[in-house]
């Protein structure tokens, strides 16, 4: 046995099967050295006996006979390898021994690979789990803005018209002419209706309108109503306002909806123009030019301008440049979706002192 004692191994030889069970359960085993042939405990159960103590234990069988056979039952016995009697080639075994020795190192280090394996794997699993909780949270805090955005929308949709009725109703208060009063009714159930169509609309909200809903509409109505409109508050006061549409120009777009068009340009240029002009000045006018390919409407101002680096903001919801409480920045955004849902495009020019918001509705092809 002293060949193999100066190997990185420690050595335990024992004369008889049940010692040997003895010493595997008293101290472990790496590597069982056997015959099969034991005169107490059989070769096998102590093979067995070492893969239960240490699932890693390799054993090598001692077997009499150099046959295809012997090998073949030695392996199938579970057994790493196999030494012929008699043990007379001390070297040969001891390679075998470092052979099992490797083998073993190998499916340890395999085991911990394993287990760091499955430890990596299940912190990507709370990883994942993690990442789920926080998408399914900025996928619940997204439809919350979305709600948010066209509750805003809403508001401010409706106070346009909202403004016209309380203005006229109070106009009514102090009005002592019947036929005026009247006119001024007529102008509150317009508002009102326009109100309740928005409030209406809100159910189709998300669906693209259909284009039976569309009519006709006469460009130049619905600019003067507008103006009128945006007249009932202080926006356009102060404000040269100069409309040059011809009376045939017309559109095919939802009526209220293409009024809350012009009446969000036409009240953003009164603005930037008053800022430009607060004393006077300010001019905004509406042109309209009908082409081949369609009809092209150009709100313009002499206001300050939009700096070149928030043209394509202009556009977003709830962009403004106004001081708290006054804007809500949602009036462009609402045009640029009207204008989408008829199949229209706006676009913007602007230096200081000339603004150009321009509408193109496209020809209709059918
Ligand atoms: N004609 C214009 N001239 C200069 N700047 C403009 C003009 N129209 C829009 N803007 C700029 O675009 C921003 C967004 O306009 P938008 O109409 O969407 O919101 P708002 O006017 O700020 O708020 P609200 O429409 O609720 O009053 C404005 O704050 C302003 O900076
Ligand atoms: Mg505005």
């Amino acid at each position: 046995m002293a060949v193999f004692e100066d190997g990185p191994w420690e050595v335990t030889s024992c004369t008889n099967g049940s010692s040997a069970l003895e010493v595997m359960r008293d101290r472990g085993v790496d590597i069982l050295l056997t015959d099969k042939n034991l005169p107490d405990v059989n070769g096998l159960e102590l093979m067995a006996e070492a893969k239960r103590i240490n699932p890693l234990a390799e054993a090598i069988l001692i077997t009499a006979y150099a046959s295809l056979e012997s090998a073949i039952s030695a392996l199938e016995l579970d057994a790493f390898d196999y030494v012929l009697k008699p043990l007379n080639n001390v070297f040969e075994i001891r390679k075998k021994i470092e052979r099992a020795a490797d083998k073993q190192r190998i499916a340890e280090e395999n085991v911990a690979l394993m287990k760091d394996l499955e430890l990596r794997n299940s912190e990507l699993q709370v990883t994942l789990m993690e990442t789920k909780r926080l998408q399914a949270g900025l996928i619940q805090s997204e439809k919350l803005a979305g709600i948010g955005t066209l509750a805003a929308g809403i508001a401010h949709e409706i106070s346009s018209p909202l403004f016209g009725v309380l203005g006229l109703a109070e106009a009514i208060g102090e009005e002592d002419d019947l036929s005026t009063i009247r006119e001024y009714g007529e102008e509150i159930v317009t508002y009102a209706k326009s109100i309740r169509e928005i409030v209406l609309g809100l159910s189709n909200y998300s669906r693209v309108s259909k284009r039976e809903y569309f009519s006709n509409v006469s460009l130049l109505k619905c600019v003067n109503s507008a103006v009128q409109l945006i007249g009932r508050g202080e926006a356009s006061q102060g404000v040269e306002i100069n409309i040059d549409i011809p009376e045939s120009a017309s559109c095919n777009a939802q009526p209220n909806e293409l009024q809350q068009i012009f009446v969000n340009l036409i009240r953003n240029g009164c603005e930037a123009a008053l800022d430009a002009y607060p004393d006077g000045g300010a001019v905004v006018a509406v042109h309209c030019e009908e082409s081949e390919s369609g009809t092209l409407i150009k709100v313009v101002d002499n206001g300050v301008g939009v700096p070149p680096e928030n043209h394509r903001s202009v556009f977003d919801p709830f962009f403004t440049t106004k001081e708290p409480g006054k804007g809500t920045g949602l009036g462009l955004n609402i045009v640029y979706r009207l204008l989408t849902k008829f199949g229209a495009t706006v676009s913007l020019d602007s230096v200081p002192g000339l603004t150009t918001f321009s509408v193109v509705f496209p020809r209709d092809k059918e």
